[in-house]
């Protein structure tokens, strides 16, 4: 098996990391209770090392908008469990059929698809439960935790991650579309990207304007982190990315339809135009400034 190095988010970035890693443990349910399989594979698809970059984004954005970390800790950790369902469900053989995530085999290979799968669900309804309960707590102003609710069951509905993820799987290399890559990408990837900004924004009660600059910078980070996953896809070794590469040969992506080259400058326009959205909240969104400097560079 290829162990690649545990991945970390620079500076700030990887401390906040770290804070959702230890509290990702802690809302697990115990896997010495039943279903002790499930519950086994649920912790191992949260806790193996992935970058945090979800719920990291999540706590920056609440704490651009003065709520604390610890305050808002649980709903990004629910951010990142949808994530890890969906990597399940991704790597699963009728899927992307992958053996390798995080550096280690992936949840079906190691537990057998129908832990797996139950393993997805699981994840899924925790990270719903965690909203509904925490968002209570948050007495927010402008938003109900139906609100939040909402907002995370749309990002990933067929009319977010699943509809992305349906026309990834029907897509073939010939099927080279612009319009037809955006809605995939923005779909499987922006919607959550999208949906973890916008659940920091509500959770510390920012104003509506606020939450639409918020939209449009992760939306935008979003798309040019999936087009940079693809670029890795060729570029990158599993030992550089932890997961198995040359995983897109069947596939439309970016990278078949501009090059390369073409590829990597749309990521970087992509990324351009989220920082320039964060202009009305001047200095206090450095981290998210931050946060595109990492997708642009990322080996990983
Ligand atoms: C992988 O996401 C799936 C994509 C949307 C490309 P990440 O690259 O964030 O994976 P982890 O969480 O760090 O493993
Ligand atoms: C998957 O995209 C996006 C998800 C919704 C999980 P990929 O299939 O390219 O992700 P990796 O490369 O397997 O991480
Ligand atoms: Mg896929
Ligand atoms: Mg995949
Ligand atoms: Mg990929």
């Amino acid at each position: 098996m290829v162990t690649a190095e545990k991945p970390a988010l620079p500076g700030k970035l990887g401390q906040l990391g770290a804070v959702v890693e230890e509290a990702l443990g802690r809302l697990l349910p115990p896997s010495s209770e039943r279903p002790e399989s499930v519950h086994r594979a649920m912790g191992y698809a949260l806790t193996s090392p992935g970058k945090r970059l979800r719920p990291v984004l999540t706590l920056v954005v609440a704490e651009i908008f003065g709520l604390r970390q610890r305050r808002v800790l649980e709903i990004a950790c629910a951010v990142e469990m949808v994530h890890a369902s969906s990597l399940i469900l991704d790597d699963l053989p009728c899927m992307d059929d992958a053996a390798l995530r995080r550096g280690r085999e992936t949840t079906h290979r190691r537990f057998g698809e129908s832990v797996a799968l139950l393993a997805s669900f699981g994840l899924l309804n925790l990270a719903f439960a965690t909203v509904a309960e925490r968002g209570q707590e948050l007495k927010m102003r402008r938003y109900g935790t139906e609100d939040m609710v909402h907002h995370l069951a749309a990002a990933i509905g067929s009319g977010g991650l699943i509809g992305g993820q349906a026309l990834d799987l029907e897509s073939r290399p010939e099927d080279l579309d612009l319009e037809l890559m955006e809605y995939i990408h923005s779909h499987k990837t922006g919607a959550l990207f999208l949906a973890a900004g916008e659940l920091g924004a509500m959770a510390a009660d920012a104003r509506r304007r606020d939450l639409e600059v918020i939209s449009r910078f992760a939306k935008n980070l979003g798309l040019a982190f999936q087009i940079s996953d693809d670029l890795l896809d060729v570029l990158a070794t599993s030992e550089e990315t932890g997961k198995d590469s040359g995983q897109d040969e069947e596939k439309a992506t970016f990278v078949k339809l501009l090059g390369v080259e073409g590829a990597q400058a749309l990521a970087s326009e992509l990324l351009e135009f989220a920082v320039s959205s964060l202009d009305p909240l001047g200095r206090r969104a450095d981290p998210l400034r931050q946060i595109a400097l990492f997708v642009r560079d990322r080996g990983r």
